[in-house]
């Protein structure tokens, strides 16, 4: 099993696999404090919003029982504080990130108890809980989703939503694991997802692990194979989805959704219940992550831009739900998405 994110009993510190390195190196990090695991989430060695989410739940049990932190002698409410902000203001996009460290933060509060013991074995607790629940939410977002793939089908997918992106086994990558061990043979299509390649890199490497054919696109690519009927559908992952229905994804996400609307192809979202905001509504109420503009101007480490040159350097896009044919979630598949079917389907109401 790939080790995404894995809590190391023995040495009681958090294993990451270091994403920023593959395929080339299989390097393992050792995460000690808060501090690492912010550091990793940042500079993405850690990635994908139920990964970020899971590994920032662990961030806040480091967080309780790093010696530095003791040494404070704060009150455990403070202590608390500080640490969640600083994993939260990692970044912004993904709920999932929000949703875990709230859930851990909660349910040591619900303690009201000043033993940081107490508190620190809650936060383990509470983290392994959403770490196997994200799990489980894979495989049910798997179940349903490989109904909607028929045998011998090609499917395309962007960035990574796979094992590398969550505990494991993935959403969209989810769908297709799921449709391969139901027997179809299936191939898959990887949008290379510039500018920092999670699906030349991620998505290839973990599917090819798993005996898939893959096939790596620029991205510029995938309009004329939705044109010429060469895939029969796209499943894509969320970092975050409105009560309406607008779903937050890697940048380049909505172009897709754009061509596969024009082509008459099936354009589907692969989310957990944890990756919906219902406390919004709309696109504009969804933090955009901005990031590094070296990302843009320089390809492997080689400048490919002018000296100085302005840029626009997004990490997400939100695509409105009338584009989407349905998001698959671990409850069953909304569609038509609505403000009414989202709570009916994830029985919120
Ligand atoms: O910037 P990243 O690599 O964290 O972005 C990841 C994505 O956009 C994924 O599609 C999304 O988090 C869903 S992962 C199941």
């Amino acid at each position: 099993m790939i080790k995404t994110v894995f809590f190391n009993k023995d040495e009681n510190c958090l294993e990451l696999i270091d994403q920023t390195l593959l395929p080339l190196k299989e390097v393992i990090i050792k995460c000690h404090t808060e501090q690492d695991v912010a550091k990793n989430i940042i500079g993405m060695q850690v990635r994908g919003a139920p990964a970020i989410g899971v590994t920032a739940a662990y961030g806040v049990y480091l967080g309780l029982i790093n010696p530095k932190n003791l040494e404070k002698n704060l009150h455990i409410e403070e202590l608390l504080e500080n640490i969640c902000d600083l994993l939260t203001g990692t970044r912004p996009t993904a709920v999932n990130l929000f949703y875990a460290v709230n859930r851990v933060r909660n349910a040591i509060l619900n303690l009201h108890t000043g033993d940081l013991d107490k508190a620190a074995k809650k936060a383990l607790e509470e983290a392994n809980a959403i770490y196997e629940e994200d799990l489980a939410m894979c495989r049910a977002i798997g179940k349903y989703g490989q109904e909607l793939i028929g045998d011998s089908e090609t499917w395309l997918t962007h960035c990574n939503a796979g094992a590398l992106a969550t505990a494991g086994y993935g959403t969209a990558l989810g769908v297709f694991r799921a449709a391969k061990e139901a027997g179809k043979n299936i191939k898959i299509v990887a949008d290379e997802t510039r500018p920092l390649l999670q699906g030349a890199r991620l998505t290839a490497w973990e599917l090819m692990k798993d005996g898939f054919d893959v096939t790596v696109i620029a991205d510029n690519m995938a309009g004329g194979l939705i044109r010429n009927d060469l895939v029969q559908g796209v499943i894509v992952g969320a970092d975050r989805i409105t009560a309406k229905g607008f779903v937050a994804n890697k940048i380049g996400t909505y172009s897709l959704a754009v061509l596969c609307k024009y082509n008459g192809v099936p354009f589907y979202v692969a989310a957990p219940t944890s990756t919906f905001d219902m406390s919004i509504k709309y696109d504009d109420e969804i933090v955009i992550e901005q990031r590094n503009p070296d990302e843009i101007t320089k390809f492997g480490g080689v400048q490919v831009a002018p000296d100085g040159v302005k840029v626009y350097n997004p990490a997400f896009d939100v695509t409105p739900p009338e584009l989407i044919t349905g998001i698959i979630t671990d409850k069953g598949i909304i569609e038509p998405i609505y403000a009414e079917t989202i709570p009916q389907v994830l029985g919120l109401k």
